[in-house]
């Protein structure tokens, strides 16, 4: 039978609830199996709800999943929020019988085990830090997690604080283990951890260390960006990566002159990005707009959280599609993409560099916080099978000739100058230009220029297709998702599928320029259409809705965590039963 089995650590910020998940999820890789995890905690330093939860499988894993068999609750918080998750069936693991703050109620059919492990921390080992260790030592001698493994996780991540950190992490270990061994002795668990399997080719990565790569390997010479949550460990990455390949990382004072500098990084021909939030997308409006007047390719990363304005910084939401689409002034095309999962975010980043130089456009890649502290295998990247595409740059014009910087072809993209290329100088403003860059503002001009900027995306519809269907012409629903909730729409949709349910499924990975041929063919081969994403507009059925013949029915979250697979199922079965479909659900 197939392993599928996710344990969730949850309690207070601070009390090492990420680090636990990360030493499970170490020693779940090592011992050869695929992992994805989901973390969130609040944007307090220390205090208030954090959850590490890690699904383990020898399968590939689409989605965070619906819940957990094994539950460490390290508060009574921790156990409230997630009480109404403990099915016949799980396990948990609390802080008690004495020490905690909580006594938990009977629940049928639930494995129970105290371990007093602030208790131990505070009394015994004398250091409150230790409890998490306390807890790590009962979940190896209960689900039996390689003890080796954890151990030489603990080592590789405290060592810098010294050997007595590490020595005392092996003794809370010691004394997690020996309190199961005397009160639970014999006890056998409804759940364990997996035998090792053959290591696979892969790599452990998080989605904005994927992003990093993604762009790294796409050539990426210059990232300009101010940190904000969650974007900023795209840069920390960055730093390490670009290290290697002549690159700068550059911290700027502010989003606008952020955005400032990759502009005038790619303006001297090198490939450029920036990373940021809501609240940095809102100030870099202007500038987006100058690099779509000036033609100048650019990478904009949107990790996104919950807004408006400071919102919920640590927080899941997919509410920014608006502000990316359709934000700046003027008629201003540009465009969007969003990744659904780690591999995406390595793979649809180089897309995007390829698509910014293609067509000398900004474009947005719309990722969110849930998937940016997101962890996942994904196969070693080859660059040997990854295509990367350069810039059309000008060529020096001959004695004479003159350089028409935005010349008028019929792609739309003309060749470009750069510092270097004799003869190719220009000027790069905002203004309304001329072919040759000069400032103009008569009809025909503008005319001319206006179209040029659009006719560049009149077929990338058929030229860059990252869309993928399941399900068949015929289908009683239809389901497109976007960004994270493709993932948990395709777990979703495999069990409805399973059950002989007609549900399809569209996956666009390019947003904006919208895939209306795709969209309008793919609603014509179904009954009915419904867009599951997490904001309370309805964004991106709104989009459809305004650039195509389809009006999509909304299902939408709003509340800062991503819709999970049972979610989707649930509506999808609500539905199937009924002709009389709500224009909008929204969950709670
Ligand atoms: N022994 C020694 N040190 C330990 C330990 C142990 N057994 N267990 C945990 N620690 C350390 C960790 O190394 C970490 O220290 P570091 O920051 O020096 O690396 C610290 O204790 C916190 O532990 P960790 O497991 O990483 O996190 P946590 O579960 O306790 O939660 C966070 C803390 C992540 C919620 C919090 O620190 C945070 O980052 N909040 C978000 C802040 C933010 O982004 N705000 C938005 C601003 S707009």
């Amino acid at each position: 039978m197939a392993i599928d089995l996710t344990i969730k650590v949850a309690g207070e910020g601070g009390e090492g609830v990420i680090s636990s998940g990360d030493f499970i999820m170490q020693a779940a890789t090592r011992a050869g199996m695929e992992v994805m995890t989901f973390k969130s905690f609040p944007a307090e330093i220390k205090g208030g709800y954090a959850l590490s939860q890690v699904r383990i499988s020898d399968r590939k894993i689409l989605s965070q999943g619906d819940g957990f068999n094994i539950l460490v609750a390290f508060n009574g918080e921790a156990y409230e929020v997630n009480k109404g998750l403990l099915k016949p069936g799980t396990i948990m693991v609390w802080d008690g019988p004495h020490g905690g703050d909580f006594e938990p109620e009977e629940h049928e059919g639930v494995q129970m085990f105290a371990v007093p492990m602030s208790d131990i921390a505070k009394n015994t080992l004398r250091n409150y830090l230790f409890k998490n260790m306390v807890a790590m030592g009962a979940v190896i001698e209960l689900f039996g997690l390689p003890e080796d493994s954890l151990k030489s996780s603990i080592h590789d991540k405290f060592i810098k604080k010294g050997q007595d950190i590490v020595d005392s992490n092996y003794q809370a270990i010691e004394l997690g283990r020996q309190w199961i061994r005397d009160n639970y002795p014999g006890r056998k668990v409804a759940h364990t951890f997996p035998a090792s399997a053959k290591q696979k080719d892969v790599i452990i990565l998080e989605g904005n260390e994927a992003i990093a790569l993604g762009a790294a390997m796409a050539g990426a010479r210059f990232y300009g960006a101010y940190p904000i949550t969650p974007a900023t460990s795209v840069g920390n990455h960055l730093v390490k990566l670009l290290h290697h390949t002549g690159g700068v990382v550059y911290q700027t004072e502010d989003e606008i002159s952020a955005l400032a500098t990759v502009i005038g990084a790619s303006f001297t021909g090198v490939k450029a990005l920036t990373a940021t939030s809501g609240p940095g997308i809102s100030l870099m409006q202007e500038l987006i707009g100058l690099a779509i007047m000036s033609e100048v390719p650019i990478v904009i990363a949107d990790i996104q959280r919950g807004g408006p304005s400071t919102g919920m910084p640590t927080k899941h939401d997919q509410s920014d599609l608006f502000a990316c689409t359709l934000g700046s002034h003027g008629d201003a095309p540009r465009i969007v993409m969003a990744v659904a999962d780690v591999h995406d975010c390595v793979y649809l980043t180089i897309d995007a560099f390829n698509l910014a130089e293609t067509y000398q456009s900004p474009v947005m890649l719309l990722s969110d916080a849930s998937l940016s502290i997101q962890t996942e295998c994904i196969p070693r990247p080859d660059m040997s099978k990854v295509t990367l595409v350069e810039r059309l740059f000008a060529t020096p014009p001959a004695e004479g000739e003159k350089f028409n910087r935005y010349q008028i072809t019929a792609t739309g993209v003309s060749p470009m100058g750069a510092p270097g290329i004799p003869g190719t100088n220009y000027a790069a403003t905002g203004l309304e230009h001329s072919e040759d860059s000069g400032p103009r503002t008569n009809t025909e001009t503008r005319n001319a220029m206006t179209e040029k900027r659009w006719r560049k995306f009149d077929n990338i519809e058929d030229a860059y297709t990252p869309i993928e269907r399941e399900g068949e012409a015929g289908d009683d629903l239809g389901i497109i998702a976007w960004g994270m909730t493709q993932a948990v729409t395709r777990e979703a949709v495999a069990r409805l599928r399973a059950q002989g349910h007609k549900v399809s499924a569209l996956y666009p990975k390019m947003l904006w320029p919208l895939p209306k041929k795709q969209i309008e063919a793919f609603a014509a081969s179904v009954r009915r259409v419904v867009v599951p994403e997490a904001n309370f507009q309805g964004q991106f059925a709104d989009l459809i809705k305004m650039r195509s013949n389809v009006t999509p029915i909304k299902f939408n979250a709003y509340r800062g965590e991503p819709l999970i697979p049972r979610e989707i199922e649930n509506m999808a079965l609500e539905l199937l039963k009924t002709d009389k479909a709500p224009a909008r659900v929204a969950i709670r």
